[in-house]
C-alpha cells in the first residue's frame, strides 16, 4: 500500500525521469506479491503441531472445542475408534478438511448445532461433519469461484478419496470425507 502511494505520489510531482524510479516500485510490489503466496502457500502445507502432539481422533476432539468455544455453536464429536495409526500425509488432509469445513459452517451456514463423526471400516476412514444451518444448493456451492470446496476434493482425491457434499436450502449440510488407509497400516490391521 505505501508502495502505491510513493507511486501515486511521484506521478503527481513529477514528470520527467521517472521511469527508473517507476520500475523499481513495481519490481518490488511484484515481489512482495510473490513473497506472500509463498509464505501462504507454506503454512497451509506446513503440518498443524496438534496432530503431532495429540493424534488424529485427540486433535479432532480439540478442534471441535476449539470451534465451539470461538463460534458458540455447539459442536459434538463422536469417535468410533480411539486412536487410528495414520500417516502424516492422510491426517493432515483429514484435519485440514475438517478444517475448511468448520470454517464454513462458521462463515455461511448460520447453525445452531455440529455434529462430528469419525468412523473407521473396512479400511477407510469417514469423516462427516453435519450442521443444521442454512443449507445451499450444492450445484451453486461447486460453481462459485471459490477455492475452499475445490480444495477439500483435491486433497482428498490425491489419496484416493473422496469428499462428497449433501445440502439443501434449509435443510443444514453435510460433508463425508473418505480416505482410504494405506497399505502397510492395512497390514499391520490384518496381523493385529
Ligand atoms: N456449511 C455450509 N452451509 C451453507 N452454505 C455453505 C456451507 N459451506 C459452504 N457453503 C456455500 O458454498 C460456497 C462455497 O464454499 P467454499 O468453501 O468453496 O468457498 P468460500 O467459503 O465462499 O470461499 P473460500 O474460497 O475462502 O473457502 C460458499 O460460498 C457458501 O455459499
Ligand atoms: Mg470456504
Amino acid at each position: 500500500m505505501d508502495l502505491l502511494w510513493i507511486q501515486g505520489k511521484i506521478h503527481e510531482t513529477v514528470r520527467k525521469g521517472i521511469k527508473p524510479i517507476d520500475e523499481t516500485i513495481k519490481t518490488m510490489a511484484n515481489l512482495i506479491d510473490a513473497t506472500i503466496q509463498t509464505v501462504r502457500r507454506i503454512a497451509t502445507e506446513l503440518r498443524p503441531g496438534v496432530l503431532d502432539d495429540l493424534g488424529l481422533v485427540a486433535a479432532i476432539e480439540w478442534q471441535a472445542q476449539e470451534f465451539q468455544h470461538r463460534t458458540n455453536i455447539q459442536c459434538r464429536f463422536i469417535s468410533t475408534v480411539m486412536d487410528i495409526e495414520l500417516d502424516r500425509e492422510r491426517s493432515t488432509a483429514v484435519f485440514r478438511i475438517l478444517q475448511e469445513t468448520l470454517t464454513n459452517i462458521a462463515r455461511h451456514a448460520h447453525a445452531a448445532k455440529v455434529s462430528i463423526r469419525l468412523e473407521v471400516e473396512k479400511n477407510i476412514l469417514m469423516l462427516e461433519t453435519k450442521d443444521d444451518g442454512r443449507g445451499t444448493d450444492v450445484s451453486e456451492m461447486t460453481s462459485k469461484k471459490s477455492l475452499g470446496v475445490l480444495g477439500m476434493k483435491e486433497r482428498a482425491v490425491l489419496l484416493g478419496g473422496s469428499v462428497d457434499i449433501i445440502s439443501a436450502p434449509n435443510a443444514g449440510t453435510s460433508v463425508v470425507v473418505k480416505i482410504p488407509l494405506s497399505q502397510s497400516v492395512k497390514d499391520r490391521h490384518l496381523y493385529d
